[in-house]
């Protein structure tokens, strides 16, 4: 089954998202048979291209950054014939005139109506003024053949989240308006869901009598690389928990859908949001740790203290790294904590989600026995690696009663198919208008609204102590006392 004929309108086409990430996503999936036979990309910048120039341009982008650079002879000359580029001015009203006789000739040529997509790969402050601009169009009035794409940052915080909302919502129907938050895309992230809700052996224990705590980890070893001027404006807390790790935690924690309808998901997952405590100033003191990179070197090369970044002030108060402790107020959630940490500049690039077991309530074996004895522990690794481990006891081989761990390992890439890139399931389903994967308007309000207290406190209260850790490890000390104080410690899956 084929989307229908569309026509995706990139604007921001000739940006760097659109280079490194749409087009070799949309390639993969001309490769895989995916697109319909009439299917445009039309590119839409203000820089000077026309349509060859254009398509050399985003080739580049494929050589160097798809999955599969090797299978770009012979084929890209067919995709590319669906490329094409519109010069003009976002902020120009007459210019969208442009869009709409693109979209007539291609219903003459086509013989059909095309379905129409807009991508907005633009900086969030050019958001408003063409998405009024679109709304104007007579081709958005139809719910079922327009939908616009939003990429984050989704607002600068709860009141501009609201506004944007309010203005999306006066322009198109909820159900045209889809919010990116590319974690959802990946496919270890939806795998949570089909893990825990297509089989009958975890959901009995996924809850406060057996799970002690939780964590999440999407840690990074790159710095903030020439995005200072964005960084500056945003740091980690915006950057990655207001949005891809409260995603991963609403997948974790959700109660069973009832149908893997887009509302039903969506309900369920904005209930873990609603549920999540806001902490009062006091509590953010207690349960939230920021850090800033120094100068340092990491993987033998020179990193930049944070400070030192073009675009960035030389006394930033922006944090680079964020760890937190959430609680959610229901009754499957009480008391458990989940541990979240991010970070640039870090000893590597690591996303996961560890669920720790309480011990067994009575140690039968002898002391000796169990020296080697740890918890049971289940270990869902998003990337680099994609698996999923569970930790469990066993007797060692022999005369002798020990106990050792183990691990059964369930690994993703090993199974076979060579996993879809995030951005080629989301642009299919956003072609197809399955919204499952896209954040909601109340998702994402309701998501500020658990982040606000932190991001207020950390406003009013400058960080005497900046920076504070070092290019290359795994974050502030503060960060290990905050997990430590409770006897646990943080998991570092590609190295334990
Ligand atoms: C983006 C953030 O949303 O996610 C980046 O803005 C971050 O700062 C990136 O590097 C991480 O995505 P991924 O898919 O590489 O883990």
């Amino acid at each position: 089954n084929h989307p229908p004929a569309s026509i995706l309108f990139i604007f921001g086409g000739s940006g760097d998202l659109n280079h490194r990430k749409l087009t070799p996503a949309l390639y993969n999936l001309f490769l895989d048979d995916w697109l319909p036979e009439q299917f445009l990309i039309s590119g839409i910048g203000r820089s000077q291209y026309d349509d060859e120039s254009f398509r050399g341009h985003l080739l580049d982008g494929v050589k160097q950054f798809s999955r599969r650079k090797e299978e770009i002879n012979g084929k890209w000359e067919a995709f590319s014939r669906h490329i094409a580029y519109l010069q003009m001015d976002g902020d120009k009203a007459e210019d969208y005139q442009k869009i709409a006789r693109i979209v007539h000739d291609k219903t003459e040529e086509w013989g059909v109506r095309p379905h129409v997509v807009f991508y907005l790969a633009v900086a969030p402050q050019l958001v408003p003024a063409i998405a009024s601009n679109l709304g104007k169009l007579d081709i958005c009035a139809d719910k079922t053949t327009s939908r616009i794409v939003v990429e984050k940052p989704f607002g600068h915080d709860l009141k501009s989240a609201r506004e944007l909302n309010t203005q999306l919502r006066s322009l198109f129907a909820e159900e045209q308006i889809f919010r990116i938050d590319h974690y959802l895309g990946k496919e270890t992230v939806q795998n949570i869901l089909m893990m825990r809700f297509a089989n009958a052996l975890f959901e009995p224990i996924w809850n406060r009598n057996y799970i002690d705590h939780i964590q999440i980890t999407a840690i990074e070893s790159v710095g903030v690389e020439g995005r200072g001027g964005y960084f500056e404006q945003s740091g980690a807390l915006r950057d990655m928990v207001q949005n891809h790790i409260l995603q991963i935690l609403c997948m974790i924690a959700m109660e069973a859908p009832v149908s893997f309808e887009a509302n039903e998901i969506r309900n369920k997952n904005l209930d873990v949001l609603n549920a999540l405590r806001r902490y009062t100033d006091a509590e953010v003191a207690e349960n939230a740790v920021r850090g800033q990179y120094g100068a340092g070197s990491n993987n033998g090369k020179p990193v930049l203290a944070y400070r030192d970044e073009k675009g960035v002030a030389a006394d930033s108060n922006v944090e680079t790294y964020a760890a937190a402790r959430f609680f959610i107020d229901n009754w499957r959630w009480q008391g458990v904590p989940f541990f979240v940490r991010t970070g640039k500049s870090l000893h590597m690039k690591e996303t996961h989600v560890v669920i720790q077991f309480k011990s067994p309530p009575h140690n039968t074996f002898p002391h000796e026995a169990a020296e080697n004895w740890k918890s049971n522990r289940l270990t869902i690794s998003i990337q680099p690696n994609m698996d999923i481990r569970i930790r469990f006891q066993v007797k060692r081989p022999g005369q002798t009663m020990k106990l050792d761990p183990v691990e059964m390992a369930f690994d993703y890439t090993a199974a076979g198919e060579n996993a879809p890139e995030a951005y080629e399931t989301l642009l299919l389903d956003a072609l197809e208008g399955d919204p499952t994967l896209f954040m909601r308007g109340d998702q994402v309000e309701a998501a500020w609204e658990v982040i606000m207290p932190i991001l207020s406190h950390w406003e009013k209260n400058k960080a005497a102590d900046f920076p504070n850790y070092q290019p290359g490890s795994w974050g502030p000390l503060a960060a290990d006392q905050l997990i430590e104080e409770e006897d646990r410690h943080w998991v570092n899956v590609l190295q334990s």
